[in-house]
């Protein structure tokens, strides 16, 4: 399974690159407004930190807006990835950008056919929205089962990037219904490694080398 990070935030990138597990990075509009600066210079910086797939929204809902705005991000690193929202027009850019050899990632994506319509338009990520799910009472995880399973039946490239990632419970989950991708904020991947046992542990171990490194 792959690990991206859900931020626009570089000092939590580079403390999630050094961990040496980061495969890439998504951001969304809410996400890069949490931050300064213009959004072309965010992306430059993540993309000197990160040497994979870099997730960048494009604002425009219509066709031709979608593929100015996209063409553009695409031209600013080989890395960065195209986010368009699972909409109509949404559906026709990621055709395009597909043909043109620009990678998408289809955003805001909330039911199995949503999905499958992204990897027929040839997105190269779909982007089911799990803890937003979660939080209206379905099931998310239940949605990344179905889409794993609907693309595996017709072998589909896309690979399900599982957001909205919300505790390491949906990063298990995910990663036992085999989805390819789980990206998560700082926090989570800061929790995957984390055990009470493993802290007490080493806190016997180096209490009791105390009693015998003079030895
Ligand atoms: C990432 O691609 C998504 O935009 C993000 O995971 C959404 O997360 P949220 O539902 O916590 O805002």
């Amino acid at each position: 399974m792959k690990f991206f990070i859900d931020t626009a935030n570089v000092g939590e990138i580079k403390q999630a690159a050094a961990l040496g597990v980061l495969d890439g990075v998504t951001t969304n509009p809410s996400l890069v407004a949490k931050e300064t600066g213009k959004f072309e210079d965010i992306l430059r910086q993540i993309c000197e930190i990160v040497d994979g797939p870099i997730s960048a929204e494009v604002a425009a809902i219509d066709y031709e807006g979608m593929l100015r705005e996209g063409r553009t991000l695409a031209a600013l690193h080989k890395n960065i990835v195209v986010k368009v929202p699972c909409i109509k027009t949404g559906l026709q850019a990621t055709k395009t950008f597909a043909e043109e050899g620009i990678g998408v990632n289809m955003t805001l994506v909330f039911s199995p056919t949503q999905a499958l319509l992204a990897a027929k338009a040839g997105a190269r990520f779909v982007s089911p929205f799990i803890g937003r799910l979660d939080d209206i009472s379905e099931d998310g995880m239940n949605l990344i089962e179905q889409i794993v399973g609907i693309y595996d039946n017709y072998a589909f490239e896309t690979e399900v990037l599982v957001a909205s990632v919300r505790h390491p419970l949906h990063v298990v989950q995910a990663a036992l219904i085999g989805a390819d991708v789980c990206t998560m904020p700082f926090n989570v991947i800061d929790k995957l490694i984390q055990h009470p046992l493993t802290d007490l542990g080493l806190a016997k171990f180096l209490a009791d080398w105390e009693k015998v490194k003079n030895r």
